[in-house]
């Protein structure tokens, strides 16, 4: 399973790319104003603290506006990811940028019969928000079992799930348990995975006893 920081900060981003746990990072517009920052720039520099991809996101609604924008961010790395809404305009934006080679990421997916057009359009990657159906009372983790089977049975499908809007732990564990390719998260959740309080107590007892011996290993 590959991990994607949801995030446009680039401390944060390179505090955690350090770990070496971190395998992308997804962008959008909102996250791009909390920084106040110029967005190419930014994305520049988060494209050369991952390795992996970088989904940036058009603000364009229209084909031709999506596909300019689109060829711009393109121009800023290699690793740059093009992020599209689920639109009828974005879906044919998807099929012309996927047909030169260039990586995308369907975002603002909310059914199973929108990953089938965006798996159709020759997406990289589709983004299910799980976190805002939940907040409306629906459960985004079945979205994510629909999308796995229906997908599991047309190999032809290249598209990988991508579960966006992650809001806890949990969220990437259940996705993990059914198979889901990837998972962006906010910086806090990767750091929540980590934290266990029976291994801050063990380690605390662990080093006490070794204390104890006075030993020194180096
Ligand atoms: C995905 O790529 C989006 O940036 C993100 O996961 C949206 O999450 P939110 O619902 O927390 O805004």
């Amino acid at each position: 399973m590959k991990f994607f920081l949801d995030s446009a900060d680039l401390a944060e981003i390179a505090e955690l790319a350090s770990t070496g746990l971190v395998d992308g990072v997804t962008t959008n517009p909102s996250l791009v104003a909390r920084t106040g920052k110029p967005f190419l720039a930014l994305l520049e520099e988060i494209c050369r603290l991952v390795p992996g991809p970088v989904s940036a996101e058009v603000t364009a609604t229209d084909l031709q506006g999506m596909l300019r924008e689109a060829a711009r961010l393109l121009e800023v790395a290699p690793n740059v990811c093009i992020k599209l809404p689920l639109t009828r305009e974005g879906l044919q934006a998807c099929r012309a940028l996927s047909d030169r080679g260039a990586k995308v990421n369907i975002t603002l997916c909310f059914s199973p019969a929108q990953a089938i057009l965006a798996a159709k359009a020759g997406a990289s990657f589709v983004s299910p928000f799980v976190g805002r159906l939940d907040d409306v009372g629906h459960d985004g983790m079945q979205l994510i079992a629909d999308i796995l089977t229906i997908y599991r049975n047309y190999p032809s499908f290249r598209t990988e799930v991508l579960v966006a809007s992650v809001r806890h732990p949990r969220h990437v564990v259940e996705a993990a348990r059914l198979g889901a390719h990837v998972a962006t998260m906010p910086p806090a959740v990767l750091r929540q995975l980590l934290r266990h309080p029976l291994t801050d107590k063990g380690l605390e007892g662990f080093l006490a006893d070794w204390a104890k011996t006075g030993q020194r290993i180096t």
